[in-house]
Order: structure tokens, then sequence, then C-alpha cells
């Protein structure tokens, strides 16, 4: 069905039961094949992932990177351009977050302690990023393979040049040792999940770049300006903070020395100082231009950007992008474009980019109790986001993305179980985002400990409780639950909304003042994280959980949501009412598939026909080690006995009798 008169959407496969085996499990009826997967070749010029970690550096920058995260399905038509409707033939952009496990690149594991080996490091920034590959249904049903060697075949890494559009264009917040003139800096990193634009283009976002960048000890006294250090300490770079992957010990050529954001030098052209205002970005790229150079868009705000989530593009009316800030108390933002909607724009690549993206106003989410919310307007010179402020001085509109955590937080907007995924119902216009849990609520009884960033429950965030499991005990939302809101009038544009609370994650056999939703064995999850509506207006929910792996590994789940004002208030643990949509059966949210060991089920794209489902496998065995394996998938899922080193991968889902998925 069309807009405003959807054919009702039946889900019709039969639950896949919670499971902890070392497989992709689906339905009945239904199979599974493995498109890509890390170290993948994309061209003829390399040999086969071996599987021993013998691969060289320089070949990631033409293998399938690590940790496969959030993606796009582009249809393609002959003449090589974006055609929306087309199913058997696309381009297929998938996020490469980072090397989740890195035992299994290097021949002998991870070597351990610092100084890194440089040889390693330089992998390990080559298998991040992005991949686009061109892929094709073939003799074998929907299935769709790569197509190795297709000129669209493309990497982008931790190392590729790209240039800055928006307000931070130019400015002296990303002029670097490699951009004297802050036009320029290189890389993307940590790009968890990810958007589309009407014109086709993909956006990847940028999430937890403080993996890879470290900050001396005696840095703060270094800054020119005390305010530098108000931001780094906001954004979570302290002094004296050796990164997770400690990239920058590995030598002092340039390639591993920039990522220390350090002033070692007496200006900022002359060091790396402002590597850390580089990354947390959302970063266009052009899948259908393999030579064109990705552009990071700075107007939609720096954080922890999960995602970039496009409202369905009306003619005459603004480009509309609902992001996530994933981390804990963090927000959720809005961009509307200042230019209008032109569909004569469609294929207008990277210059269709510059004219929705790079002008137009960014927004954050404040939540009432009531079912109302306000869009608060974070721009320079507006609600008092100027130099005078005395929580942070705001020099332009550049500071203001840069650092729009403080802009958040001087505006009151309301601070989130972790904002993942969002997606936008195209049925009636309703966006929703996953909450995937958070370990800082407190009882609502409870006093936040000192010089911590303990919250009590509110009215979009109502849950605090104890998950006994064991021998550990989770406590605050270690479920997490999904949000939805509807603009005012319907309007993308619009400063004002409606919510509600869609489901909670729990556990089926919680207590109901956990399990508020009434989930049960056919579709109970927790952590919910990856979300996508497909052009049915299914809804598809993803996990990526840390409560529930003792019962099950994470999953993915099919639901018929219906809309805000479904349901009343509910009363959770320590008496917070708040506003609920109906409760979960099993004819509206059901359990399609289960991944296989210490997974992260992310990403998901639908080709239009609904007849070829692509989601990616996340670090299966991350928990396990090239002397303890934990599991050996993608081996696995068709030899029970494999031994080898588990990957990341992008998994097909087709039907066997050629159906529509799901239904
Ligand atoms: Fe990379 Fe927020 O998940
Ligand atoms: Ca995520
Ligand atoms: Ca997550
Ligand atoms: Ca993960």
């Amino acid at each position: 069905g069309g807009a405003g008169g959807a054919t009702q959407l039946t889900l019709g496969f039969k639950p896949v039961p919670k499971n902890t085996l070392d497989l992709v499990s689906v339905p009945e009826g239904y199979r599974v094949s493995v498109l890509h997967a890390l170290g993948d070749p994309l061209h003829f010029t390399d040999p086969a992932w071996k599987g021993d970690g013998s691969e060289s550096a320089d070949s990631y920058n033409r293998r399938i990177g690590d940790g496969h995260d959030g993606m796009y399905y582009f249809g393609l038509s002959d003449d090589g351009k974006y055609q929306a409707e087309r199913s058997d033939r696309g381009l297929l952009a998938v996020n490469h977050e980072y090397v989740v496990s890195p035992f299994v690149l290097h021949p002998n594991g991870k070597t351990a302690g610092t100084p890194r080996i440089a040889a390693e490091v330089e992998k390990e920034i080559y298998a991040h990023g992005v991949s686009v590959c061109e892929v094709k249904r073939g003799t074998s049903g929907n299935e769709m393979a790569m197509v190795r060697n297709s000129r669209y075949n493309r990497r982008v890494t931790s190392a590729t040049e790209m240039v800055f559009g928006g307000p931070v264009k130019g400015s002296t917040l990303v002029r670097t040792k490699f951009s004297t003139d802050g036009q320029k800096t290189r890389g993307t990193n940590n790009n968890c999940a990810n958007g589309y634009t009407p014109w086709g283009t993909y956006l990847t976002c940028e999430e937890n770049f403080l993996n890879v960048i470290s900050r001396a000890n005696g840095d703060d006294a270094k800054r020119l300006d005390p305010k530098e250090v108000i931001a780094l300490n906001r954004y979570g770079l302290k002094q004296n903070t050796l990164s997770r992957y400690a990239w920058d010990t590995a030598g002092p050529d340039d390639l591993f020395a920039r990522w220390t954001s350090s002033v070692t030098g007496n200006s900022p052209q002359e060091d790396y100082r402002n590597t850390i205002n580089t990354f947390g970005w959302v970063v266009e790229i052009d899948p259908f231009a393999p030579d064109s150079t990705p552009v990071k868009r700075t107007a939609l705000g720096r954080f922890n950007h999960e995602g970039a989530w496009p409202a369905p593009a009306v003619a005459g009316q603004p480009i509309v992008i609902y992001s996530g800030d994933d981390a804990r108390n963090e927000y959720i933002y809005k961009f509307v474009s200042k230019a209008l909607w032109d569909a004569k724009d469609v294929n207008g690549g990277l210059a269709a980019g510059a004219k929705y993206l790079d002008e137009g106003t960014l927004f954050v989410a404040k939540f009432n109790a009531d079912g109302t919310g306000q869009w608060l307007e974070l721009t320079h010179n507006k609600n008092g986001l100027d130099a005078s402020n005395t929580l942070y001085p705001f020099a332009d509109q550049a500071d203001v993305v840069t650092h729009c955590r403080l802009a958040a937080d001087f505006l009151g907007a309301t601070k989130m179980d972790r904002p993942e995924w969002g997606a936008v119902n195209p049925v009636n216009g309703e966006v929703y985002m996953t909450l995937t849990n958070n370990s800082n609520r407190i009882a609502a009884t409870a006093t936040p400990a000192p010089n911590t960033s303990q919250l009590k429950p509110d009215a979009a965030n109502p849950r605090y409780y104890e998950d006994m499991k064991g021998t550990t005990s989770q406590k605050g939302n270690p479920n997490g639950h999904i949000i939805r809101w509807r603009e005012a009038g319907n309007s993308g544009a619009a400063t004002a909304f409606a919510w509600d609370i869609y489901l909670f994650g729990a556990q089926a056999d919680a207590a109901a003042d956990v399990n508020l939703s009434g989930l049960t064995n056919v579709n109970d999850f927790s952590s919910p994280d990856g979300l996508y509506f497909d052009k049915r207006g299914m809804l598809w929910i993803q996990t990526d959980d840390g409560a529930y792996t003792d019962v099950t590994n994470c999953m993915m789940l099919a639901a018929v949501p219906g809309k805000v004002g479904d349901g009343g208030k509910v009363t959770a643990a320590g008496g917070t009412a708040t506003l609920k949509g109906a409760s979960a059966t099993a004819g509206t949210v059901r359990r399609f598939l289960v991944g296989p060991k210490d997974c992260e089920i992310t990403g998901i794209a639908v080709t239009p026909d609904a007849k070829t489902l692509f989601f990616n496998v996340q670090h299966p065995g991350e928990d396990g080690s090239l002397a303890t394996p934990s599991s050996a998938w993608p081996a696995s899922q068709t030899d029970r006995a494999a031994t080898a080193r588990p990957r990341s991968a992008t998994v097909v889902v087709t039907r066997t009798d050629g159906g529509v998925i799901g239904v």
C-alpha cells in the first residue's frame, strides 16, 4: 500500500526460539548465506582471506573491514545511477565500526602492551571505516552475491582523506598540522550506525572515537584557552589518557602520531591537539562516484554519533534527519535543512549534499512528563548560546555544533538511556528510537553519588531495577526501551511533538513491573540497538545485549507497530508513571532470528521488493581468544566442528520459495 492507504501487514513466520548455538537461526522456510566477511578481497588483485592473519596491512585498503555495523542498499541502474526501486542489483555500503577482536586480525593475535607494533596498528587503521561493493542476484533465488572487481567496490578507512562541509569547514577548531586551514582531515572512525539521503548518498556516523585518541599528562596547562579543557572534559577525553587501542604509541610517523589530541607544538597548525574535533561527525559518501572525496557534514553536530536517519523527503519541505548520541545520559537531536527538497536533485551526489546538509538548524529533544515534547534550537546567539554563556562561551556556530553537548546541557534537554538507532515509520511519519540501556539510572529514592552522572528515572527513561543473574546483578535500566514521537502537524520542521514508549525490553519471566510490555518467549529481548522500517512499514529490531546473553545470543525481531498514544500509563518499579504504547503480542512483535555466540546483530537493509534482507553479525566470538576460541562463525554455519577464526560478516536472508520476507 502507499502513503495513507497502507495494507495491513501481518507477521507470518514461525518465531525462532532463544538459543546460544554458534549459528544464525532463521525461521523454517528461510535460508542464509554470507555475502562478505572480514578480510574478503573486493578485487581480484588480492588473494582470498587465509584465516591466519597473514594478510598485509595495505591489502585492507582493498579488503572488507572488521566489525560490520550499519549499512544501506542503493538500487543501481544499468547506466550507473541511483535507482531506488531496483531490487536485483545494487551497491551495499557497510560500516566497519572497529577492530573488535584484534586476535582475529593478526598472525599471533594482538601483541600485548605498549608501544604497539606499527604493522598491527597500520592494519587496524585500514580495517576501520566503510566498504562499498556491488551486489547482484544470480541464479539462486533472490540470494545476492558480491560482484568482485566491480568499479564501485571501494574502501574508506581511518586514513582516507576527506573534507569538511558546513559551519566547521575552515574553523580554527579543526586546524591541524595536516590541514593548516581546517579544510580537510583524514579518516572516518568507529562508524556505528548510518543513514542515507534521498539523492542517493550514504551517511556514516562516528561514534566511539575516544577508542583511538589519547591525550598526554599535563596537557590541560598547555591549552591556550581554558574553555578548551571544559570541552575536552565534557567529551570525555581527560588529560593523561591512553586510548584503548593506543595507536599513537606505534611510532613517530604521522600515520600514528595524529592519534593523540595533545599540544606538542606552538600552534594548532604544528600539532594534532585538534584531532578530537575532527571526529564525531556524520560523513557523506557518494557510492556511485568511487573516486569522490567523503565530506564531514558538520551542521548535524558532533557527539557519539550513532546514526543519521532521514524522514521521507517531501517536495517543497526541508530535509529532516534524526540522530542519537550513544552515551549514558546523552541526547536526541534533529537537523532541519534550510534548502527545500526538489526531486531533481536525485543523483546530485555530494553537490546535493552541500545544498541540503551544510546549512540548516540543529535541535535537541526535551521530553515532558505529560507526553509532549519540544525541539530546542542550537543556534549561535539564540537561547543564550553566545560568548557570554557561563557554562561554555560559544564563539560562533562552528563552536556550537562542535560542542553541541554543552549547548544541549545549557538548554536543559532530556538525558536519555543511551540513544542508539532511529527509524521513521513510512506509514505515518512517526519516529522511533532505541534507548539501549543505562547503568547510570538510580532508584527514584536514591541520592546520586558525588562526582558521577547518576540520574533518577524520569518519564521518558522511567525504569530503575536490579536484574539478578546468578553471580551478576545489573542495575539501572539493563534491558532498555524504544521511544517514539509524532511531530506536531506531522511536519518534520515542527518544534513540538507528542511521544510515548513503544516497547520495554525485558526477559519473559521478569516481574510484571519490569516486563511492562508483557513480552513472552516468542518476543522477549534485551538492549534494543539496530532499528529499521522497511518500505512496507515492518519494523525490525536488533539487539546488542549485555544482560540476557546467559539465556540467548543477540537477535532480530520483526514488528508491526501501532501509533503514538495506543496505550495508557504504566507504573514502573519505584513508582514512576509513564506513557506507554499497547502491549506486545505474538501478533505484533516476533523473533525472526538469533545470531551466533558473543555477537551483536546490527545493520539491516531490505530490498524494495522485500525478497532479500541483509543483516550484519558483529564480533562473533568476542569473548574468546586465539587460544580459547568461543566461536568459529561463519565457518560453523555449515560445519559445526569448524575451528576457523570468527569473523564479522554481512548475511543475506531469503525465503526458499522466493517469497516476500516476514509475512
Ligand atoms: Fe556502536 Fe551505539 O553502538
Ligand atoms: Ca549501535
Ligand atoms: Ca550497542
Ligand atoms: Ca558491538
